[in-house]
C-alpha cells in the first residue's frame, strides 16, 4: 500500500520535531548493516556461522527470551574496545540525524578477560566513541553553555550543524552479582565527570532477585546518583516466578528510583500506587507490544498514563533489535492515540523535566524546545 501524504507529512515532522531520548541500550541501538558486517568478519575467521546469524539479525519478530538470546550474539559481535568505540559513535550518529537533542545512553560495562576488558576499559571505550563523533557537534561534559547558543535543530530544515547533548547510564545486568553490581555503581562514582549521570537496572526479567541488586541500588542513592529501574516488563503469565515478581514490582516502587522503565504488568494497586508516586515513567511503545509486554498498540497503557496525566517520555529502548527510531515511536503515539502535533510537541517537550543532566543542561533544552515552538506549532 502507497503511504499516504497525510502520513508522510507527519512522519517527516516527526523527524523534525526536537527530541529526548532517556532509554536506549548501547547494544540494542546497533545498526543491523554494522551488526551483519561484524557477523561477516567473525564469521571469516570462523568464530561464527555467518549465515546461520545473518537469518537471526535480520528476522523482524522477536518474543523476550528470544531478545536476551540475540543480546548474548550481539555481545560476542560486539564485546572488543575498537568495536565498542565504533558503535557508540554510530548510535550517536544516528540518533542525532533524527533531531534528537539530548540523549541517554545506557551500556552494561563488561569484563571480558579473553579481550583483556575491564568494566572501566569498556566504558572508556564507549566514551571514546562518543568523542570521535565527526559530523555533530557532541557535548558530553557540561560546559559552559550559554542560553543564547544556537539552536540544536532546525525545524525549518536549514542544514545548520546538528548539536547532542550525550550522556550515560551504567546498567546493572541482572544476571550480575551484588557485587559486581557494586562495582558497576562505584564505575559511576569514578566517570561522574565523563558523563555518567546514573544507574539502570535491566536485563531479562526472570532472571535474578532484587534483593541481589539492591544493595547496589541504595548505594547509588547513597552516593546521589539517579536511577531508573526496569519494572514490571513482562507479561506473568509468561514467567513461572509469579510470586516473586508481583513482590518485586512493589519492592521497585517503594524503592523510588527517579525513573521507571515499561511498567506493562501493574495490577490494580501498583497501578494505584505509580499514578500517587509520579515517578516518570519510559514508554517504549514498539518494544512491548513485540516482547508482549502490552496486547497491542491500542491497548498500550500509554493511554490510560497519559490521560492521568502521568509524567512520562516516550523511548525506542532498542532501536536497533526493533527496527524503530525516536521518530517513528511519536508517530506511532499520533496515529495510535490520535494525538495532535501540538500535543506531540507538548510530550517531546515535557522530557526534559526527566532528564538525569543538571539543570544548566535543562535550562538550555527549554530554550531549545521554546525556539522550536513558534516555528513547529504554527505549521
Ligand atoms: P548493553 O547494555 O549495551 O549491552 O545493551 C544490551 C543489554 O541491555 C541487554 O543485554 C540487556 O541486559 C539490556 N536490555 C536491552 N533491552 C532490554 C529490555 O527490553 N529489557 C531488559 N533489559 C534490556
Ligand atoms: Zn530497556
Amino acid at each position: 500500500m502507497e503511504t499516504s501524504e497525510a502520513e508522510k507529512e507527519m512522519r517527516e515532522w516527526c523527524v523534525a520535531l526536537p527530541k529526548v531520548e532517556l532509554h536506549a541500550h548501547l547494544n540494542g541501538s546497533v545498526r543491523n548493516s554494522t551488526l551483519l558486517e561484524l557477523a561477516k568478519e567473525l564469521g571469516d575467521k570462523g568464530v561464527i556461522v555467518f549465515e546461520d546469524v545473518k537469518d537471526v539479525i535480520m528476522k523482524n519478530d522477536r518474543s523476550l527470551p528470544e531478545c536476551f538470546r540475540l543480546f548474548d550474539l550481539f555481545h560476542i559481535l560486539t564485546t572488543d574496545h575498537d568495536t565498542v568505540t565504533r558503535i557508540a559513535k554510530e548510535v550517536v550518529g544516528d540518533f542525532a540525524a533524527e533531531n534528537v537533542v539530548y540523549l541517554e545512553i545506557r551500556t552494561t560495562p563488561k569484563n571480558n578477560e579473553a579481550k583483556g576488558m575491564t568494566k572501566r576499559s569498556y566504558m572508556n571505550a564507549v566514551v571514546k566513541g562518543l568523542k570521535s563523533v565527526e559530523d555533530v557537534d557532541v557535548v558530553l561534559f557540561d560546559s559552559n553553555l550559554r542560553n543564547d547558543e544556537t539552536p540544536m535543530s532546525d525545524l525549518s530544515g536549514d542544514t545548520k550543524r546538528k548539536k547532542i547533548y550525550v550522556r550515560l547510564l551504567l546498567s546493572i545486568d541482572r544476571r550480575e552479582t551484588t557485587s559486581a553490581a557494586l562495582d558497576t555503581v562505584n564505575l559511576a562514582m569514578e566517570m561522574k565527570d565523563q558523563g555518567v549521570i546514573g544507574i539502570d537496572l535491566s536485563g531479562n526479567p526472570v532472571v535474578g532477585e532484587w534483593e541481589t541488586y539492591l544493595p547496589a541500588l541504595e548505594h547509588a542513592k547513597d552516593l546521589g546518583i539517579p536511577t531508573t529501574i526496569h519494572c514490571g516488563e513482562m507479561k506473568l503469565e509468561l514467567s513461572e516466578q509469579q510470586v516473586p515478581n508481583r513482590k518485586e514490582i512493589q519492592a521497585m516502587l517503594d524503592f523510588c528510583p527517579q525513573r521507571l522503565g515499561h511498567v506493562c504488568c501493574l495490577d490494580d494497586e501498583e497501578w494505584k500506587k505509580l499514578k500517587s508516586s509520579m515517578i516518570p515513567v519510559e514508554i517504549c511503545l514498539t518494544s512491548n507490544v513485540m516482547t508482549g509486554g502490552a496486547p497491542s498498540l491500542e491497548l498500550h497503557h500509554f493511554a490510560d498514563l497519559y490521560n492521568a496525566k502521568h509524567p512520562l517520555s516516550i523511548c525506542t529502548d532498542d532501536s536497533g533489535l526493533f527496527s524503530t527510531s525516536l521518530s517513528n515511536e511519536y508517530y506511532l503515539v499520533a496515529s495510535t492515540f490520535g494525538l495532535s502535533k501540538t500535543e506531540l510537541f507538548r510530550l517531546a517537550q515535557g522530557a526534559v523535566e526527566f532528564v538525569f543532566a543538571d539543570d544548566e543542561v535543562k535550562k538550555s533544552l527549554r530554550a531549545v524546545f521554546e525556539r522550536a515552538a513558534a516555528e513547529t506549532l504554527a505549521s
